[in-house]
């Protein structure tokens, strides 16, 4: 850099539950430090206490009879990521410091529009309306089949332990989902980096360390 400050790195992490993200995120922030790059991870829906507010709301079942409709959920997933960037990202980045985030626009492209069937331009509009703009530099994609991802959870999760709204949907949304990350990363390939994350743990963590040598000096 110019002024002999490091570039700050926006990278996103992209995939199912039980991809093992949080293990990327670890390997990522690592690799960063080691070279100097100060760095925050964050997620989405989430990340400040009123975006943190919004995830309980859109991930937990609604007590009622009351449904929560696509449109909803597509506006709640952005309102929060309205207030993540504007509060968070966009500030860490203007002073320097690299952001890690576990999930972003790509998630509302592959759920509510992959999923949900819901108009992608209408998602792109309002993701880019979020955002104002600001664009991951890079992108991971964890890419497995929904079936590994739910065995993993599952094996995980602690007996007493609900699933939430989006766990519940059947294989059939989370086939969709992963259909569209895939058509995602092939419509940007320089931005995304895919891993296959059904190998071992292992195995995920050489091809991520892999893909940070070549993207992060
Ligand atoms: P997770 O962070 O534990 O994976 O939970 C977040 C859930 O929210 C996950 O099921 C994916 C979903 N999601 C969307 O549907 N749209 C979005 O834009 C984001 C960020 C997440």
């Amino acid at each position: 850099m110019k002024d002999g400050k490091k570039k700050a790195y926006f990278i996103t992490i992209e995939g199912p539950e039980g991809a093992g993200k949080s293990s990327c995120a670890d390997i990522l922030t690592r690799h960063l430090e080691a070279r100097g790059y100060p760095v925050i991870c964050t997620r989405e829906p989430g990340g400040t206490p009123l975006a943190e507010k919004l995830r309980e709301v859109v991930k937990s079942k609604p007590d009622q009879d009351e449904v929560i409709h696509p449109e909803t959920e597509l506006l709640l997933m952005e309102a929060a990521r309205a207030q993540h960037v504007r509060e968070k990202i966009s500030p860490a980045l203007d002073s320097g410091i690299s952001v890690i985030c576990d999930r972003f626009t790509d998630s509302t492209c592959a759920y509510q529009g992959g999923g949900r069937n819901m108009d992608m331009g209408t998602i792109e509009f309002l993701n880019d309306f979020a955002t104002g703009g600001c664009v991951p530099d890079f992108t991971l994609l964890l890419d497995l089949p929904p079936e590994t991802g739910f065995e993993r959870v599952v094996r995980r999760r602690s007996a007493d332990a609900d699933n939430d709204r989006f766990e519940a949907e059947a294989l059939d949304f989370h086939r969709k989902v992963r259909s569209a990350f895939l058509a995602l990363a092939e419509k940007y390939p320089q931005r995304f980096r895919v891993i296959d994350a059904s190998q071992t743990l292992d195995n995920v963590v050489e091809q991520v360390e892999k893909v940070a040598n070549e993207l992060i000096f």
